[in-house]
């Protein structure tokens, strides 16, 4: 098969633009296949630049004419963009170009949902738009016309005038021409507004399609909350009269930062209590303020190139999960957090997709958009917070905007900010941006004459490209705590910096039980010899809270473990404390109901692999499934009561306290419906009155294999939203027993609501396909076979999402020669499939070199 080799992109040949961007006018008539767009740009030559090429990206575009200084221009023109001769002072550049948003089903540039247009341009898409020097660290001012029939067009920026088929904006705020977005339509608003701290009036709306304006409300909270936090916390205030989000139904991420114009997967910012679960609630407010927070870190402040993509990512995911701990509890959103990275982070950092939070090459930048980007991103920022304290963390922020604002940053950039606000040397700090992989933290301890030592060594695996690590500056935040339960010694930072490193403890009466990592201090794996019964101590003593719920989690793991390995049955001691726990009204619902949820299958399966074995998913299942049963065996007489007390009476209210409890009671019922066969579950079915409640009871008896007749209501009830039917779509397979799911899944992408051109709907089924990990693995590889075909067919309309969700096979060496045999065919039919994009290749080649 003849392929071009594809393109390598690397950090170390970054070349400025020799040119500067003056200012930039659009015109665009939309029509939905032959949208017209007309440019009118002012270049200005650089006079010392070391590279005087004038080269405009563009891709998919048909040029239609160019001028320079009103002069017919010449332009060779290629698939990726055109250079032209040019004029070595200031000139006009003016192009006209035709593209056709209907047929653009990659939802890149400017394309239709549902009858809308909307673009998304981060991070290479303004190229699909016009011609234009598509690099974050050229920035200019933006004024757009829109010119067409619908009723609602916007842009960036303010508003300049409208009249019958036109409007025009204009954003005084020079940006990248990533942060570009138009959206026409027939939309409503929701409307509110925000008096800034100085007194400034901010005009803010939710638009949505016509039907969707009672989803509004919380969205709109969410944003306010969001301006006056970043107004409190890091001094921060909104830059324009006018904030607009939108709500889109087909959008390939979550949502996206655009300045003034922040566009929204509908999924992330549409919320009712009648359709949207507590996790949605969270992670809508969540996201809004992720993107509103970008304003100032993304947008005022960018990235010189998109190898420093964790710059504005891995800060505004810090800043967004500061805001949630504030908004709610910090204890159960740093535990999630983690959840999450293990879920995520770990598996791409251990395995053929690990690449640094500042990767150095790339081929195609949408796949970096990771979990090792943002999330391990925040992390390195959380531990930067950590080592310089509070003050200098806030005083180096403060210290950022000052003296970058406007500008396209680096990572040095932000490390000099620190250094020069606290005095402190960053140069082993900084190896966290280059190194990929997780430190493994070995610990042992010691105790004689009063005096404890703590002993540390780290190393971190070798990754692709990176076969040999240097030690990193961990912080390690422990707490000493005496054999009777009391701490002895309260939170401290120790820094470790070298390969192997020991600290001492003195004047202590007796060896104390340390409690290490305390708030996941670091993004590490520790491995500690230790007992189950000092676990179960940590579980009941611990005053970290995370590290209580750690405790728990560790025994979990350490149960199921042992029952995968020797068929053992599940540990007394630790039903028993999950028992204690469970029926203490003291703690905090949410608390209780995250020590109760399982560590997932695919953790037990990482686990075992971290120790050498070789996962048995059809194994792990089993383990889960009897040491459930077991727990709801043992609990049986007091989830009556349990249930009853923790369900939530009266009016719905989406805050973290009653969602806690509501979390609690789902899980509650879900070992109750083991036990009864459906009578509370169904009964909390019919009587349910938010989709907290109706998706919880659905979700228990679909597992229970009970829930037909209510899966069939839920079908009728909610057919007309597609968010809603998202759910339903992906409970199904996500409750099936394993020798069921591929079945299942592969009926359901049968289904006439089954939509390969919404990415929600195909995550839906396939996201939920890869997720059920011991359906996914399934022996009879149908999973594997499912997942490959559908993702042949969906790279072909649309790349990005298809290259993310390859992402489900990253894990395949892990897994017994068989499973790894059905997974390599799998993966070398996507490597040959004919035409196959940029993206997908990427993915299947780096997966396939593990
Ligand atoms: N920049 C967006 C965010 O993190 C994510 C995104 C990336 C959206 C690329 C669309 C395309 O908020
Ligand atoms: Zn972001």
């Amino acid at each position: 098969m003849a392929k071009d080799t594809p393109q390598t992109f690397y950090l170390k040949d970054y070349t400025p633009f020799g040119f500067d961007v003056e200012s930039v006018h659009l015109t665009f008539r939309l029509t939905p296949e032959t949208t017209r767009v007309i440019s009118k740009i002012r270049f200005a030559p650089k006079p010392d630049a070391a590279d005087k090429t004038f080269f405009l990206h563009g891709e998919e575009l048909q040029l239609i004419s160019a001028k320079i200084d009103g002069q017919d221009a010449t332009p060779d023109v290629t698939d990726k963009g055109l250079t032209c001769a040019v004029p070595s002072t200031p000139f006009t550049w003016e192009a006209e170009v035709e593209i056709n948003p209907a047929g653009n089903t990659a939802l890149e540039g400017l394309y239709m949902s549902n009858r809308m247009y909307c673009t998304q341009c981060e991070a290479e898409g303004f190229r699909k738009i016009t011609y234009y020097p598509d690099r974050p660290d050229v920035m200019s001012t933006f004024t757009v016309r829109i010119e067409g029939d619908e009723p609602v067009m916007l842009s960036n920026g303010n508003p300049m005038g409208a009249g019958e088929g036109w409007a025009e904006w204009h954003d005084p705020w020079p940006k990248p021409a990533y942060l570009f977005a138009l959206v026409a339509g027939d939309l409503v608003n929701h409307p509110g507004s925000f008096t800034t701290r100085s007194g400034k009036e901010v005009e803010l709306n939710i638009w949505v399609r016509p039907g969707d304006e009672n989803k509004c409300a919380f969205g709109m909270e969410a944003l306010k909350k969001s301006m006056k936090w970043d107004e409190d916390v890091y001094g921060l205030e909104y830059d324009l009269e006018l904030f607009n989000i939108v709500a889109v139904d087909d959008f390939n991420m979550g949502a996206m930062e655009n300045k003034g114009l922040n566009i929204f997967n509908s999924s992330c910012v549409l919320a009712s209590p009648e359709t949207s679960t507590d996790a949605n609630f969270e992670r809508i407010e969540a996201i809004i303020a992720h993107e509103y927070f970008h304003n100032w870190t993304g947008n005022r402040i960018t990235c010189r190139d998109w190898f420093q993509l964790c710059l504005k990512e891995g800060l505004t995911v810090f800043r967004d999960a500061q805001f949630t701990s504030d908004m709610r509890s910090e204890p159960v959103k740093r535990i999630d957090d983690v959840i999450t990275l293990r879920a995520r982070q770990f598996p791409e950092d251990n395995g053929p997709l690990a690449h640094p939070p500042r990767p150095e090459q790339f081929q195609e930048i949408n796949n970096f958009y990771t979990a090792t980007v943002y999330e391990k991103g925040a992390e390195v920022i959380g531990m930067l917070k950590r080592l310089v304290g509070d003050e200098n963390y806030y005083k180096a922020l403060k210290l950022y905007f000052e003296r970058h604002d406007g500008q396209a940053c680096t990572i040095e950039d932000w490390l000099k900010v620190f250094e020069d606000a606290t005095g402190r040397d960053l140069q082993q700090f900084k190896l966290w941006y280059s190194q990929a992989g997780t430190p493994r933290v070995k610990v042992s301890e010691d105790y004689a004459d009063g005096t404890y030592t703590l002993t540390f060594e780290q190393s971190t695996p070798p990754t692709p490209g990176q076969p040999d690590k240097a030690p990193r500056v961990i912080p390690m935040a422990v707490g000493l705590l005496s054999p009777n339960g009391d701490e002895v010694r309260g939170t401290q930072v120790l820094e470790l910096t070298g390969a192997k490193q020991s600290f001492t403890f003195d004047g202590l009466a007796s060896k104390p039980v340390p409690s290490i990592l305390r708030e996941f201090s670091a993004p590490v794996i520790l491995e500690r010899g230790t007992t189950n019964a000092e676990r179960a101590f940590l579980l009941a003593h611990d005053t970290d809270p995370f590290n209580r719920w750690e405790a728990g989690n560790a025994l979990a793991k350490e149960t199921r473990v042992a029952m995968v390995l020797d068929g053992a049955a599940p540990d007394t001691a630790y039903l028993d404390a999950l028992e204690k726990l469970v029926r203490d009204d003291e703690q905090d619902p949410a608390f209780r109901a995250l020590v109760l949820s399982p560590p997932s299958q695919a953790d037990i399966a990482q686990t075992l692999h971290e120790r050498g074995y070789t996962p048995d998913p059809q194994k792990i299942y089993d383990a889960a499934e009897t040491f459930t049963q077991t727990l709801a065996q043992q609990l049986e007489t007091s989830l009556p009561r349990l249930y009853a007390a923790t369900t939530v009476e009266g009016p719905y209210s989406p805050d973290a306290e009653g969602a806690g409890k509501r979390a609690l009671n789902g899980r509650i019922l879900s070992l109750l419906t083991r036990l009864d066969g459906g009578e509370q579950a169904a009964r909390q079915y019919e009587a349910a009155g938010n989709m907290t409640q109706q998706y919880a009871a659905l979700a228990a008896l679909l597992k229970a294999e009970k829930g037909d007749a209510q899966s069939q209501a839920f079908f009728d009830q909610w057919q007309d939203d597609r968010l809603v039917m998202d759910k339903w779509f992906a409970l199904q397979i996500a409750c099936a027993a394993p020798e069921k799911t591929a079945a299942a899944a592969a009926g359901l992408t049968k289904h006439a609501l089954f939509d390969m051109k919404n990415p929600n709907r195909f995550r839906a089924v396939m996201g939920a396909l890869a997720g059920n990990h011991a359906g996914f693995h399934h022996a009879s590889g149908e999973g594997y076979q499912l997942l490959a075909d559908s993702l042949i067919a969906l790279d072909k309309l649309n790349p990005q999402t298809t290259a993310r969700m390859c992402a489900a096979f990253q894990t395949w060496k892990r897994y017994g020669s068989d499973r790894q045999a059905l997974i390599r065919a799998q993966l070398t039919r996507i490597a040959g499939a004919e035409g196959l994009s940029r993206d997908t290749n990427e993915m299947v080649t780096r997966i396939l070199d593990a």
